[in-house]
């Protein structure tokens, strides 16, 4: 079983959206979450999730793009994650790398996404880049779990999240050379926690880093995971898979 918990297969991101879900489908993957990041994006994942029998949904409004968003656009969010086939509100976070000036707004956004998650009782996909102390007291105090999608951070503050009800979201980074930190993370931390992802159609593996992603690539995320756990590819996407499995209703 292969999952790609994080993914934008999504027409902004592509010419052919439905070619794209085809190839992952027959290059090997079982299941997908398309993440959207805004309304409208959000509304496509859902429309996309409920014509094919393994795509998924993750609705919300991501940190980059809180800027105009009116209680109008969390009303619709809220809306659709009561479709059947959203099984998370993602991709929601904070990210302070690319601006700070914003906080105040990306933080509000941020709870009305969790305060959504919370009332469905749905796990949540978080983006996270240079806020990890605001995204952890944040998360803890709407009792929040689900995945730290493209996780970045420290070994500590993975096992924090760890203990709070995450699963670390593990992608293409891990398979570039100078990404020792994260390499690192992977080592000291069970297999249970990680759940695998591409985040399609950025940060593709290697070999392909540079080109647009599919989900098919997880499997050169799987052997670099398997590789540095010592444990075979199989067994790295039977257990994130499952892993994936007992938070989210796939
Ligand atoms: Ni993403």
């Amino acid at each position: 079983m292969l999952i790609d918990s994080h993914c934008h297969l999504l027409s902004s991101c592509y010419d052919d959206v439905k070619n794209e879900i085809e190839k992952a489908f027959f290059g090997g993957v079982d299941k997908i979450i398309i993440n959207g990041y805004d309304v409208k994006t959000s509304t496509e994942a859902v429309k996309l999730a409920n014509g094919y029998e393994n795509v998924y949904a993750a609705v919300g409004i991501g940190p980059e793009n809180v800027d105009g968003v009116t209680n109008y656009d969390i009303k619709k969010i809220k809306e659709l994650s009561l479709n059947k086939k959203v099984v998370a509100i993602g991709e929601i976070g904070l990210d302070y790398y690319w601006t700070k000036e914003n906080k105040e707004k990306q933080i509000s956004v941020f709870k009305s996404m969790l305060e959504i998650a919370k009332e469905n009782k749905l796990p949540v996909i978080v983006h996270n880049r240079e806020a990890t102390k605001d995204v952890y007291d944040i998360l803890k105090s709407y009792e929040s779990f689900g995945i730290l999608h493209c996780f970045s951070g420290s070994l500590e503050s993975a096992k924090e999240f760890i203990k709070l009800g995450f699963l670390i979201g593990i992608g293409g980074v891990v398979t570039f050379k100078n990404a020792k930190k994260i390499k690192d993370v992977v080592k000291d931390i069970s297999l249970n926690y990680i759940s695998l992802e591409t985040d399609s159609p950025y940060l593709t593996p290697e070999p392909y880093r540079g080109k647009v992603n599919n989900p098919c690539n997880l499997v050169y995320i799987a052997s670099e995971i398997a590789k540095i756990k010592g444990v075979s590819s199989q067994e790295v996407m039977d257990v994130t898979s499952r892993s994936v499995m007992s938070k989210f209703d796939l």
